[in-house]
């Protein structure tokens, strides 16, 4: 099986708080992936995995210190302390998936992915022999350079998309502080496909309040589009991203 799995920041840290990460969430996870890892290897089969994480309490609050009116601004220092950042943050979820025994490996975007206007500069090959060597390639959310704005934020909301499209993997999943995409009663949409997209695309009607990357009617309709099995699930319930990644859909929303 081969999965991407997008963790949401508000998972791995507390928001409110700069720096603070959640630490029983992120062994949690650490643990879960390691038990669906044994698994698959019980049954004689591969996980092949790429993890991505946002920038939590880290990336956010330095990226804020730099951005004036919508601009990021001095960024001859901004660039590399977003980075830095980022770096520790990243150390910190690999450290913790190598103490479980996944064999995690730093992917630093700002030292090689762009922006060119709105499309994205991401070579995928060494992701690739990773892959085929079992590593666990562990992508973050950083800030990079753009042709256009200069510099711009590369989030896991553009990673997972991105990836998905390009390499194509089983399923693509989302781990967020959501049970998934909820219809007009607050219920759960179990799935999403042909047959609905026209009816929930009513519910989801996209809101000021939600940013360009983040809100839930341009993730189900990225989904739906990509053609790729895509899971919406909670990332705080325990054992859910053990059974994703174990192949239990039922736990979330699933589109296609
Ligand atoms: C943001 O990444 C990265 C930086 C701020 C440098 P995301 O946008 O993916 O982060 P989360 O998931 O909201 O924390």
């Amino acid at each position: 099986m081969f999965a991407i799995l997008k963790i949401g920041g508000s998972v791995l840290c507390n928001k409110d708080i700069p720096f603070s990460v959640k630490w029983d969430n992120l062994e949690r996870v650490a643990e879960e992936v390691r038990r669906a890892m044994d698994y698959h290897l019980e049954r004689g089969e591969e996980l092949k995995l790429i993890l991505i994480h946002g920038g939590g309490s880290f990336g956010h609050p330095v990226a804020g210190r730099y951005m004036k009116k919508g601009r990021f601004e001095n960024m001859e220092r901004g660039f590399w302390e977003i980075q830095k950042a980022m770096r520790r943050f990243n150390t910190l979820v690999i450290d913790t998936l190598q103490d479980y025994g996944i064999p995690g490996v730093s992917i630093q975007p700002s030292s090689f992915v762009a922006f060119k206007g709105e499309e994205i500069h991401f070579d995928t090959y060494v992701i690739e022999g990773m892959l085929k060597r079992g590593l666990v390639p562990v992508v973050h959310g950083d800030v990079v350079i753009s042709e256009r704005e200069g510099y711009r934020i590369f989030s896991g909301d553009h990673a997972l998309p991105y990836l998905t499209k390009r390499l194509k993997p089983d399923v693509s999943l989302h781990a967020s502080d959501v049970d998934g995409v909820i219809d007009g009663e607050g219920k759960v949409i179990r799935s999403i496909n042909s047959e609905n997209i026209k009816e929930v695309v009513k519910y989801l009607k996209p809101s000021k309040k939600e940013d360009v990357t983040g809100g839930m009617y341009l993730k189900v309709m990225e989904a739906y589009r990509m053609g790729v099995r895509v899971l919406i699930f909670n990332g705080n319930r325990r054992d859910n991203i053990y059974r994703a990644l174990i192949g239990d859909y039922s736990i979330g929303t699933r589109i296609n």
